[in-house]
């Protein structure tokens, strides 16, 4: 990778720790994010803990919808390449803005209820890997780490109940999911 050549050019040092940055926070961060929110989520909705452990082809979509609403990657960032509207208002060329995907995928306009767990209705609209000519490129990698992960979970465990008396601890944002989620698990 050192010697990686760019449209002709050597990758700067600056270029190589963004590009760094990028892998460590856009794969390991998003994805312990993620197993911290499908696994507070779902100790808190047994029911749905049962009918997917009986029903495993719907953990994709399920896992989706549920990363829809409790955000593991919270925002990314743009410059405007020329003077846009959005929202009603006006953003000139060239300024920073923060694209917030944990509001965007909870726009009561597009979803209704942000809190209502529909895979099937909130699929095409979730914006849970990105849009556009960013979109995430490790999506189909993601969601297959956490279908394995989930299957083999929810196979080995009986029981999943947050600790009593010691609180979570929420990750701050930029970060997303928990920072401390203390669990008891019972084996199936
Ligand atoms: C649950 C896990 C993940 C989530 C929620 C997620 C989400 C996203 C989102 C929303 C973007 C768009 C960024 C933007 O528009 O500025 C993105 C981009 C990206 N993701 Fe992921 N991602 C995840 C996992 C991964 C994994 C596993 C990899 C690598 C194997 C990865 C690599 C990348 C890269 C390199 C980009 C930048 C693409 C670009 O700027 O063109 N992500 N991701």
């Amino acid at each position: 990778m050192m010697e990686e050549t760019v449209n002709g050019q050597p990758m700067t040092d600056r270029e190589l720790t963004s590009l760094l940055r990028n892998w460590t926070v856009g794969e390991l961060g998003t994805i312990s994010s993620s197993v911290s929110i499908l696994m507070s989520y779902l100790s808190g909705h047994p029911d749905l803990r049962q009918s997917l452990t009986n029903d495993t082809d719907a953990l994709p979509d399920a896992i989706d919808e549920i990363l829809r609403m409790d955000a593991p990657l919270m925002s990314n960032r743009r410059i405007t390449t020329r003077e846009v509207e959005i929202g009603g208002r006006t953003i000139p060329a060239g300024e920073k803005i923060t694209i917030l995907w944990a509001s965007a995928n909870r726009d009561e306009s597009v979803f209704g209820d942000p809190d209502a767990f529909c895979p099937g209705k909130n699929r095409d609209q979730n914006l849970l890997y990105g849009a556009g000519i960013h979109v995430c490129p490790g999506a189909p990698l993601a969601r297959m780490e956490l279908r394995v992960l989930m299957e083999e979970f929810l196979s080995a465990v009986a029981t999943l109940k947050p600790a009593p008396d010691e609180p979570p601890e929420r990750a701050v944002f930029p970060t997303g999911g928990f920072n401390y989620l203390p669990m008891i698990l019972t084996k199936g």
